[in-house]
């Protein structure tokens, strides 16, 4: 009887499997892919990927710590599949350490994108001040651009966040701080950095592994709790409903999304400025024009200065700060040229392939403005810079991070002549990869163009 019972059950479960099977398999096929399991922490993953696309096509399948991932490696496939299916793909794979580390508080990304969208204007003329002590850090002490960079970021951050008036140095606590948990987000952040993610069982155990995320988790929302009395008002906590420490983790994740992306940004850009003088060249003549030399540039000027934003936006694509892209989840079925997405996969669209596209981007590793401009010198409305992800995913903090490439872009051309040292050439290749991608150290020549520089950027700006 009970053999009966347990053959009626198997065979259940077999047409079951088999009825799954044949409607995916009416649907499409999983995208192709290399054999083996991939190590995404190897140098230039990103390039990797570029390569398998190159044989197996512009969506493809591999195994990373044995999770099926499926990788979007074209402009095209990544606007029909991240953005056109962006509702279909506005999960995120969970990792059981950064689970751990963020106390599985939610991401409040929604909560967050309001916060920022109504706070960006607000925090213009104190954006303005951080700016402006950028360039008078970079003045005084120009060795150290990439830490006036963390600087500006973390300062930046930490004043629309807590509501710090006073630029903050490079020394203070809170961005020292803020360093070190954002090294352990980005470490918990990576599957084959803890062994529970392959284990999940693990987690319930007091093994020193979980003892160190928990630990991780405590130092951070120590962190994210200090000061949090600015956003707790503008956020009217009472009514929004939203916990104590999920406010602080909401402020928190714009410090930790925030600061070293911006600061990557930044640095990227003044390379490319180094190594490209004729490109700055064209900014600094609009510049001249709108500007001129007597008085600082301002957000105002945006419109007016194309080239400005053209520069920031060309430098984004040429140096992506996050070239192996961010993984997202699919919550249904996608089917895209007779290859099926299935639900619950990992899709991740390789930033680095996407912005170096040679269909859309013809000779992708040279550096033109005239990508982002139409015929009439305007910005182009018909292409995109998808540095900031896709979707519903897409990052909250665009509005604030393009206000401050601006500002220092258009500040930086206005300032300085910015060249590169013939005693020390820039390796225009090299970049550390991690999720965000910094480039290697490099020295820069910055020579002042304006006259009273430092004057008329303490009247004006400071
Ligand atoms: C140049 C600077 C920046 C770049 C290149 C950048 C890029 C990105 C990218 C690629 C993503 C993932 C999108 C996806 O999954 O498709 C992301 C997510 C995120 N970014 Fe940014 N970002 C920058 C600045 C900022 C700033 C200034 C903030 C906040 C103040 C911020 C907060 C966040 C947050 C909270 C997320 C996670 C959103 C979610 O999971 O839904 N980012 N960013």
């Amino acid at each position: 009887m009970l053999s009966t019972r347990l053959l009626f059950f198997l065979s259940a479960v077999m047409v079951f499997i088999v009825a799954i099977y044949n409607h995916r398999r009416r649907k499409g096929r999983l995208p192709p892919g290399p054999p083996g399991n991939f190590d995404e922490s190897v140098p230039y993953f990103c390039k990797r990927l570029d390569t398998i696309a190159k044989e197996y096509g512009p969506v493809f399948s591999i195994r990373c710590s044995r999770k099926l991932r499926i990788v979007i490696a074209s402009y095209n496939a990544a606007v029909d599949i991240m953005q056109k299916h962006g509702a279909d793909l506005d999960g995120r794979p969970r990792v059981i350490s950064a689970d751990i580390l963020s106390g599985a508080i939610s991401s409040l990304s929604r909560a967050l994108q309001s916060y920022l969208h109504h706070s960006v204007d607000e925090f213009r003329p104190l954006h303005y001040k951080h700016a402006t002590t950028f360039i008078l850090d970079i003045l005084k002490d120009p060795e150290n651009h990439m830490g006036h960079a963390n600087r500006f970021t973390a300062s930046l951050t930490l004043s629309m966040a807590y509501g710090k008036v006073a630029p903050t140095t490079f020394s203070d606590p809170d961005v020292l701080e803020i360093g070190r948990c954002l090294q352990n987000l980005l470490s918990s952040l990576r599957l084959g950095s803890y062994v529970v993610n392959a284990f999940p069982i693990l987690k319930f155990l007091p093994i020193p592994e979980v003892k160190t995320l928990e630990r991780h988790h405590k130092d951070e929302l120590a962190l994210f709790n200090r000061n949090l009395d600015v956003v707790h008002k503008q956020l009217n906590l009472a009514k929004s409903g939203i916990s104590r420490d999920e406010a602080a983790y909401l402020t928190g994740t714009m410090l930790e999304g925030g600061s070293d992306t911006t600061a990557s940004a930044l640095s990227f850009m003044i390379m490319a400025a180094a190594c490209f003088p004729t490109q700055v060249a064209r900014v600094q003549e609009q510049i001249d024009l709108v500007v001129r030399r007597n008085r600082v540039p301002r957000f105002e000027d945006e419109e007016n200065l194309p080239l400005v934003t053209a520069f920031y936006q060309e430098s984004q694509r040429w140096r992506p700060v996050g070239p192996a892209g961010f993984s997202h989840r699919a919550t249904k079925d996608i089917i895209w040229n007779g290859l099926v997405i299935p639900s619950g996969t990992t899709v991740v669209a390789n930033h680095w392939s996407v912005l170096h596209d040679p269909d859309v981007f013809p000779d992708p590793e040279s550096f033109s403005l005239d990508r982002w401009l139409n015929d009439q010198g305007k910005l182009k409305t018909d292409v995109k810079m998808h540095g900031f992800g896709f979707g519903r995913r897409v990052c909250p903090g665009r509005a604030l991070a393009e206000s401050s490439l601006f500002i220092n872009m258009a500040l930086l051309c206005w300032a300085f002549r910015i060249s590169e040292d013939p005693s020390a050439p820039i390796d225009r290749e090299g970049f550390t990869e991690g999720l965000v991608a910094h480039p290697v150290p490099f020295k820069v020549i910055f020579e002042p163009r304006v006259d009273d520089l430092e004057q008329l950027l303490v009247s004006d700006g400071c």
